[in-house]
């Protein structure tokens, strides 16, 4: 029988209560046994379907994250050109979020596989009410909602470990311009950046 005990509740109050999302770090490295008890923690995580469809890569590489974040940069250049002008200032204040991971000792960047199981074992010459079509869109949804438990249990687990993180999105915005850099595996989306560090 397990016995429950206040203090693990009460130790996971005071993490949940101290985490906030952490947008600058010192140049103080984050050690591999480090990451390794993240993942750790991130592997406990709950997904929708049964099946285990995400995976993270670590980025600790500086120039690396460079590269990614002129990418977005350049991304959102182009893409700010398109906002209506009384809105433009407003997007350019909030996009300068986006990419301030570049400036953490480690990111992860955590990817699910987009290969939908439910939705391509459906007989579409039998289906006739277009609602029941929305499995695909139920699928991806559920992919994002796996991700986010995820990204919490990371962000859980390093405060834990008296760093500091940010679940950030943002980026993705961009998505397609580098996910090259990310993975190399066919059906795959980027659901979250998570830079990590101290600060
Ligand atoms: C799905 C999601 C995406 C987010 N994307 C970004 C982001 O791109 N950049 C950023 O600075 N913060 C991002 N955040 C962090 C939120 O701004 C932050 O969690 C919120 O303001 C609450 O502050 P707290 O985390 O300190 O409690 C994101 C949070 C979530 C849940």
């Amino acid at each position: 029988m397990i016995v429950f005990e206040n203090e693990e509740y009460l130790a996971l109050e005071r993490i949940c209560k101290r985490r906030k999302s952490v947008r600058a770090f010192n140049e103080k490295e984050v050690y591999e046994d480090d990451l390794e008890k993240i993942i750790n923690i991130a592997n406990t995580s709950p997904f929708a379907s049964g099946k285990k469809n995400w995976d993270l890569t670590i980025i600790k590489d500086k120039a690396k994250l460079s590269l990614i974040s002129e990418r977005i940069k350049s991304y959102l250049e182009e893409f700010t050109s398109l906002i209506k002008e009384d809105f433009r200032k407003d997007f350019i204040n909030y996009s300068r979020n986006f990419t301030f991971f570049e400036t953490a000792p480690a990111v992860i960047f955590l990817t699910y596989r987009t290969t939908s199981a439910t939705s391509r074992s459906l007989d579409l010459n039998k289906a006739i009410d277009r609602d029941l079509l929305k499995v695909e869109e139920w699928e991806r949804e559920n992919s994002a909602k796996s991700i986010s438990c995820v990204a919490m249990l990371i962000l859980l687990a390093v405060e834990s470990l008296g760093m500091g993180a940010c679940y950030m999105t943002g980026g993705l915005l961009a998505e397609s311009k580098f996910i090259d850099l990310i993975t190399n595996k066919k059906e795959r989306k980027i659901g979250a950046i998570i830079p990590i560090g101290y600060y």
